[in-house]
């Protein structure tokens, strides 16, 4: 390894060639260095203010030079001190950019690999249940309507014939919206507790005749348990023309009813209350797990309670003050309404035990539908 030699003779031909010996030391050195340690010894070595090469240079060359030579080492020191410095510089940026190089080395695309599959998503169960019904009805020249969550009172609840303070609100465990109570009552807002406000909003729109299909979600103050949720989903429906008749709304219902749950599917209308429908009525459609007859070899059928029926949906006529609430003339028209839960549908059409499984996300469920 190199070692700074103590100078003698301090001709120029000397000194060139002492010069030229430091250089050729300094540039082999600082090549072979490879990592970030080895450049440290190597500055160290040749910087370090106590004892580096570059301190004796000033030591032995520059001190020792007699007088008449102190110039010509002086510049001689001070070019060989720069290329030192510069040739220690040039070392450490080669080890670091080749580091950096390297690491992009490493990181460099292999198109070669195979690529990151993305699994396709599907449609959510509830969806579909929304789409198959909705295309019962389109088949049936309804179109779809749709409406706002957050609702006036007058639309969910006044419009639809349930006057102020009428016990039939206390039906809807309605969700309010905070901070209403300087506005009128009609104005309050609520999260809609039913879909039927679109029936009011569509009739306002246009004049009879009109058939509209209405899917939404809507929302209750309901504790979450198998088979509630604050948030599940509904489909509405309303026909209005002239000569409307319940006849029209049991076809209907009927013809729907087959199309989702299968043609040997019977329906029936079961006496029953809404402010907005008169007369109303349930819907209840046989149970297509016992063909309606309440036993499964011998033992009770467990989807319809061995009643052999499963209640589905509520529907009537319109009542006519609500045709009072929309400027349609109810000498003229008559019209029917149904609305039905689509979670409750979904969970019978798939045999699925507890509502929460549409809204965890969980994807073992939801693949079962893809
Ligand atoms: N809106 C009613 C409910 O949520 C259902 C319904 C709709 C009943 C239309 C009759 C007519 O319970």
């Amino acid at each position: 390894m190199y070692t700074l030699p103590q100078l003698a003779d301090f001709s120029p031909a000397a000194l060139d060639n002492a010069a030229l010996e430091l250089k050729s030391a300094v540039e082999s050195e600082s090549r072979q260095v490879s990592n970030d340690s080895e450049w440290k010894v190597l500055r160290d070595r040749w910087m370090a203010r106590k004892s580096g090469i570059l301190t004796q240079l000033n030591d032995f060359w520059l001190k020792a030079a007699p007088g008449p030579s102190k110039r010509d080492v002086g510049q001689r020191v001070n070019e060989l001190k720069r290329i030192v410095e510069q040739e220690i510089e040039a070392a450490l940026s080669r080890i670091t950019s080749s580091a950096s190089a390297s690491r992009i080395d490493h990181e460099r695309v292999d198109v070669t690999l195979p690529g990151t599959r993305r699994k396709l998503g599907a449609e959510h169960p509830l969806i579909r249940t929304m789409n198959e019904i909705v295309g019962v009805f389109k088949a049936m020249g309804y179109s779809i309507a749709e409406g706002p969550e957050v609702e006036t009172d007058y639309y969910n609840f006044e419009s639809l014939n349930f006057p102020p303070n009428h016990p039939a609100r206390d039906t809807q465990d309605t969700l309010f919206i905070a901070g209403q109570q300087s506005k009128p009552l009609r104005e309050r807002l609520v999260l809609r507790t039913h879909t039927s406000p679109v029936q009011i909003r569509a009739m306002e729109k246009q004049p009879p005749p009109l058939r509209v299909i209405v899917p939404g979600k809507v929302h209750r103050a309901e504790t979450a348990d198998a088979t509630h949720s604050p948030i599940f989903h509904q489909v509405e429906g309303l026909a209005v023309d002239t000569n409307i008749t319940f006849c029209d709304l049991k076809g209907t219902l009927d013809h729907a009813m087959k199309a989702l749950f299968g043609a040997s599917v019977k329906t029936r209308f079961y006496p029953s209350f809404f402010p907005f429908t008169e007369p109303s009525a349930d819907v209840q459609i046989s149970c297509f797990k016992c063909g309606g007859r309440g036993r499964i070899e011998g033992a009770r059928c467990s989807l319809c309670k061995a009643s052999g029926w499963i209640e589905l949906l509520g529907c009537g006529m319109v009542d006519p003050n609500v045709f009072g609430f929309v400027n349609y003339d109810s000498k003229k028209y008559s019209g029917f309404a149904f609305g039905m839960g689509v979670e409750r549908i979904t969970m019978l059409k798939y045999g699925i035990d507890d509502i929460q499984h549409f809204f965890e996300g969980d994807i073992r469920f939801l693949q079962q539908f893809a």
